[in-house]
């Protein structure tokens, strides 16, 4: 096979992908790419056909003589009915195929391994309350075993997009919506936000790793990978969206944060203060209590979102920021 035609082509595991599909790593993924191809190729099929019919019309039909008159054709009942079914019961097809799909994807197992999804500007969090894991900023999921999440957002819409397993559903402020997967190949996908969100939207980035089931487990006991990284939370986070890790504020809406720590600031109300781990923690937690001079208070809370070892080391992360 050319290297063109695998391209476009759909694999038989789908596994590297294709040029119009990203790898495929779910359950799901096959049933979604199949119709997707089916009206793909149904949509070339007709515009070849119909633009080719066209461009044949034009020629063999042209006006050849001056004083040539239209033929007085008024209509064609068997070519109507044909042009009229074909389309329909092709797109019974479609519609019959899809909803069936939409059936697998609205119903989640009832085994499934319990996830909920926080998303906020501009980070996912997730915690598995029966699993004892919280605050996990990637995705961690077994192969081969069906997965719910139960979302929702902390203050505007999000949507969790995961190309690989094609399923996505917006996260929504005071409301749960769920969705649910089941992962049929290791490795690390990527998590995307697929609604614009503010500023922060295209960072609003995180992976999920699909694992064998003793890994899994493993993980879970060691209760979701040892001791928090600094600057691992301060990207996952998305604190990277807004606060820059040198001195130079870069555009960025938040105070750049190299060598901030030990400075003295000097805030909105005309006070100052030495930044310390006090002052780090509060400003994650209650973001409005000392807003930098100059700067606009949009900072949303990272209260309930960070335990008490995440904040640890994000403090330690900043110490390190010269
Ligand atoms: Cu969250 Cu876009």
């Amino acid at each position: 096979m050319s290297p063109l035609i695998s391209l476009l082509a759909s694999t038989p595991n789908g596994l590297r992908g294709t040029l119009w599909m990203p790898p495929r790593a779910s359950t799901a993924a096959g049933d979604t790419d199949g119709l997707f191809y089916f009206i793909y190729y149904l949509c070339a099929f007709f515009f070849i056909l119909i633009v080719g019919v066209t461009l044949l019309f034009i020629f063999k039909y042209r006006r050849k003589r001056s004083n040539q008159r239209t033929s007085p054709i008024e209509g064609n009942q068997r070519l109507e009915i044909i042009w009229a079914v074909i389309p329909a019961i092709l797109l019974v097809v479609i519609f019959l195929w899809g909803f069936r799909g939409y059936l697998g994807l609205a119903v989640p197992p009832a085994e499934a391994i319990d996830v909920r999804v926080t998303a906020q500007k501009w980070s996912w969090t997730f915690d598995y309350p029966k699993l004892g894991v919280s605050g996990a900023t990637e995705l961690i999921v077994p192969e081969g075993r069906a997965v719910k999440l139960t979302m929702s957002s902390r203050d505007v819409i999000h949507s969790f997009y995961v190309p690989a397993f094609r399923v996505k559903k917006d996260v929504i402020p005071n409301r749960y919506s769920v969705l649910w997967f089941e992962a049929t190949e290791r490795g690390t996908y990527d998590v995307m936000c697929a609604e614009y969100c503010g500023t922060g939207h295209s960072k609003m980035i995180t992976h999920v790793k699909v694992v064998n089931p003793g890994e899994f487990e493993d993980w879970a006991k060691s209760g979701g990978g040892g001791p928090p990284d600094g600057a691992k939370l301060f990207a996952a986070k998305g604190c990277v969206a807004c606060h820059s890790l040198t001195k130079d504020r870069r555009g960025l809406p938040g105070p750049p944060l190299a060598g901030k720590y030990g400075s003295t600031e000097t805030f909105a109300d005309g006070s100052q203060l030495k930044i310390d781990d006090n002052y780090i923690r509060e400003s994650v937690t209650q973001p409005m209590a000392k807003v930098v001079k100059g700067f606009t208070p949009v900072m949303p809370t990272f209260k309930g979102q960070l335990n008490d070892a995440q904040i640890g080391a994000l403090i330690d992360f900043i110490k390190t920021l010269k």
